[in-house]
């Protein structure tokens, strides 16, 4: 299935400027986007359902907005409750929220999958086209494009390998058919981020596990021979080119996010050596179902469509994460050892 890369338009479009809703907040992406968009003085709803005040990560992510007077938490589920208080008067809908995460997408996990990722993007979308809302920003993702052999063009044929990555492409493509809608004036930028790591990753990501086994040397769970390459794009980066993609004039746009190099597991094993000055015990298993042996982005288009080039490199990216893991609290660090 090719994806349309971009179908410009007529949206003239103008920057952010009031108030904007973002999903999936308390999560480590979407906690970084409402940290940058509050620091810009933009009013912000965020939506999650995990609710500030009663989960340990939403605490601890949400810190610093929670104390801002520009910040307005909602604990909503996008599958199941009603939407529209949250996305009336929004400009910019931010949409973050999804089940991530390949591997417990197979099996009986998988309705939450289905729920969150197809079925709550498209009653959000729902919800923008009853509300007016111009722009929605969708965290799409490298899963969708499956096998390649060669850096990955937004118009390449999309063949996700795992249900995680058709759910994404599911709701990439919802996208895409609102934003062609000739009876809305919605737009649609959709990002396919490359593994994305920094501070706040998710316990369950690469990077974060690397460098947990560096500093407790309990051994790190290596899938496959480590010849598996990997294109990492640090959380600075994804946050520039996610508030880029709200200003952008384009009815319809679908663009890779990457960090400008694919790096094999092996490679980041000795980067994550070097920047932590430890030893990387490793255990190895099978390759897992649905890892594909090599993902890199072309960024051309991001490039010429948004002005992005990644600024931070692995071992810059790698440090700023160690140093802030060595500080974590230790509810936070026991998750990375289940
Ligand atoms: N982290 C990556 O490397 C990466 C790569 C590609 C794409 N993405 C996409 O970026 C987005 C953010 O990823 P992340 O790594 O920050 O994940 P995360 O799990 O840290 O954050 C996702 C947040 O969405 C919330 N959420 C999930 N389902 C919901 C629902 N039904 N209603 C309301 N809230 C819901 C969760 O509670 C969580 O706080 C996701 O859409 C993911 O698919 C992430």
């Amino acid at each position: 299935m090719a994806a349309p890369a971009v179908a410009t338009g007529s949206a003239r479009w103008s920057p952010v400027t009031a108030r904007v809703l973002v999903t999936g907040t308390a999560g480590f992406i979407g906690s970084h986007v409402v940290d940058a968009l509050l620091a810009r003085g933009i009013q912000v709803v965020g939506l999650d359902r995990r609710r500030l005040g009663q989960d340990a990560l939403a605490d601890e992510n949400l810190a610093a907005a929670a104390a801002n007077p520009l910040f307005t938490p909602l604990c909503l589920d996008l599958a199941t409750d009603r939407l529209d208080d949250a996305v009336d008067g929004c400009d910019v809908v931010f949409h973050l929220a999804a089940r991530p995460g390949v591997r417990p997408s197979w099996g009986s996990e998988f309705h939450d999958y289905a729920q969150s990722n197809i079925l709550g993007t498209q009653r959000l979308l729902d919800a923008c086209v009853r509300s007016g809302v111009r722009r929605l920003v969708y965290a799409s993702s490298s899963s969708v494009y499956g096998p390649a052999d060669r850096p990955s063009r937004e118009n390449d044929r999309t063949s996700p390998v795992s249900p995680y990555g058709v759910s994404k492409l599911a709701a990439e493509q919802l996208c895409v058919a609102y934003a062609c809608r000739p009876d809305n004036r919605l737009s649609v930028v959709a990002l396919r981020y490359f593994t994305v790591y920094g501070p706040r990753q998710r316990p369950d990501m690469a990077i974060g596990r690397l460098l947990f086994a560096a500093y407790t040397g309990l051994p790190v769970t290596l899938f496959g021979d480590g010849s598996q390459r990997r294109e990492f794009t640090y959380i600075t980066d994804v946050v520039a080119a996610t508030i880029a993609a709200s200003q952008v004039d384009a009815q319809c746009a679908v663009v890779n996010i990457g960090g400008g190099a694919s790096v094999s597991m092996r490679g980041a094993i000795q980067e994550a050596s070097t920047v932590t000055g430890r030893h990387i015990p490793v255990q190895v298993a099978d390759v897992q179902p649905g890892d594909v042996p090599s993902t890199a982005a072309d960024l051309t288009l991001a490039g010429r469509l948004l002005g992005y080039w990644p600024t931070v490199g692995l071992h810059e990216g790698m440090a700023r994460q160690s140093a802030w893991l060595v500080n974590l609290s230790r509810d936070r660090l026991t998750a990375f050892a289940s």
